[in-house]
């Protein structure tokens, strides 16, 4: 029997609960299609940090470079650790460390789910980049706590990576209806989106089939709210599509549906996949926390893993499931009356 290898880290808050959801609805549709994922659990969280003092062993990333995908919750108890030491310390190396330069973060309204606004019939694609940036991690602080202080945060744009981002970008759009959109800002940074700028022209010329245009993000995030129809692929950099990413999530009905895919496209490490939301400390433990967007991060891990048929199963359960209502409005239904209604759907 076919089997894959998956590190679950749940982590931190309602991350532990779509966690749960999410693997047990792809153990079932492993079973539907004759292959096995073998899980294995990892306690690294803010809780692991506050009982050793890291956030992941030191031998961590080595630890999870032996899987074919690692499942992810939700990292971050800012009232315990503080977020830029655990974000820093988990989540962030990871995408790092494993070249996970691609986040993708599909935005469509599923059936029965009611959004924000008149528009139903969006299908946006954003794609992230997702290890440099305005996340470089570059910059420094001096002078604390004196009226002389400074704090330098530097964005790093390295021709490779904005050139791979970019042609990952196109790539995705010749795959679907052809519409690029490459956010920028290049009438205010004008060294970092400039040079963006010019390597999405460069680009297009490689890709005669795909009509790209750039969008200033600020003009972007009020496309994506008053004209959401007009958009296919979006691709931006880390900060700007993490922003924009958390719009996607909300025309489409909440954070509790809005899936993400790190992805290494070379496939020379593993790929992680997790919702887009974090740990939601104002629901954890209420036992309310939409699974749907960890299950549909499950989906995408199974198209990684080319078990299409069973990601494609996942997707349909899920559609039904809110079809006939269940999960479509916040807090009405469990985490757990959710899950239990998409297994009871992948036939
Ligand atoms: P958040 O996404 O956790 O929550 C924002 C709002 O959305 C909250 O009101 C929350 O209740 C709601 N929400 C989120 N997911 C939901 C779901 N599945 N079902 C129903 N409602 C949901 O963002 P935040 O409050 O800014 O961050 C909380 C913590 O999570 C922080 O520590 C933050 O750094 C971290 N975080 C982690 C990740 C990640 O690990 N990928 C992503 C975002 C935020
Ligand atoms: C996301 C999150 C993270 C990000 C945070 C928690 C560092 O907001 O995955 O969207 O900004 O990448
Ligand atoms: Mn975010």
């Amino acid at each position: 029997m076919k089997s894959y290898s998956i590190a679950l880290i749940p982590g931190d808050g309602i991350g532990r609960d779509v966690t749960a959801a999410a693997w047990t609805v792809l153990e079932t549709a492993a079973g539907n299609f004759g292959f096995a994922l073998v899980g294995t659990e990892f306690p690294w969280s803010c809780r692991f940090f506050k009982d050793t003092g890291h956030m992941m062993p030191e031998d961590g990333i080595e630890t999870l470079r032996g899987f074919d995908a690692i499942l992810l919750g939700a990292v971050g108890w800012p009232a315990e650790v503080a977020d830029s030491v655990s974000l820093h310390g988990l989540l962030l190396p990871i995408r790092k460390a494993f070249v996970q330069y691609a986040n993708i973060r599909p935005h469509r309204l599923l059936p029965g789910v009611t959004g924000p606004l008149r528009a139903e019939r969006f299908d946006i694609l954003c794609i992230r980049e997702n290890t440099e940036g305005e996340y470089s991690g570059a910059g420094g602080r001096v002078h604390q706590g004196t009226l002389d202080e400074v704090a330098v945060e530097t964005s790093i744009f390295t021709r490779a990576g904005v050139e791979r981002i970019l042609r990952f970008g196109f790539e995705q759009a010749r795959s679907r209806r052809g519409k690029l959109a490459s956010v920028t800002k290049s009438n205010a940074q004008k060294y970092s989106m400039v040079f963006w700028d010019e390597i999405t022209r460069k680009l297009a010329a490689d890709y005669p089939d795909v009509e790209v245009t750039s969008y200033h993000v600020d003009a972007l995030a009020a496309r994506m709210i008053m004209a959401p129809e007009s958009l296919d692929v979006v691709v931006a950099s880390n900060l700007f599509g993490d922003i924009l990413t958390d719009i996607g999530a909300a025309i489409q009905g909440g954070l509790g549906y809005a899936a993400s895919a790190n992805i290494n496209p070379d496939r020379s490490a593993p790929s992680m996949f997790e919702p887009v939301h974090g740990s939601a400390p104002d629901i954890a433990h209420l036992g309310i926390a939409n699974p749907i967007a960890a299950i549909w991060s499950g989906a995408m891990m199974l198209d990684h893993l080319r078990e299409k048929a069973a990601a494609e199963q996942v997707m349909k359960a899920v559609e039904a499931t809110t079809a006939s209502g269940i999960g479509t409005i916040p807090g009405k239904d469990s985490t757990e009356a959710i899950t239990a209604a998409i297994v009871a759907a992948l036939t």
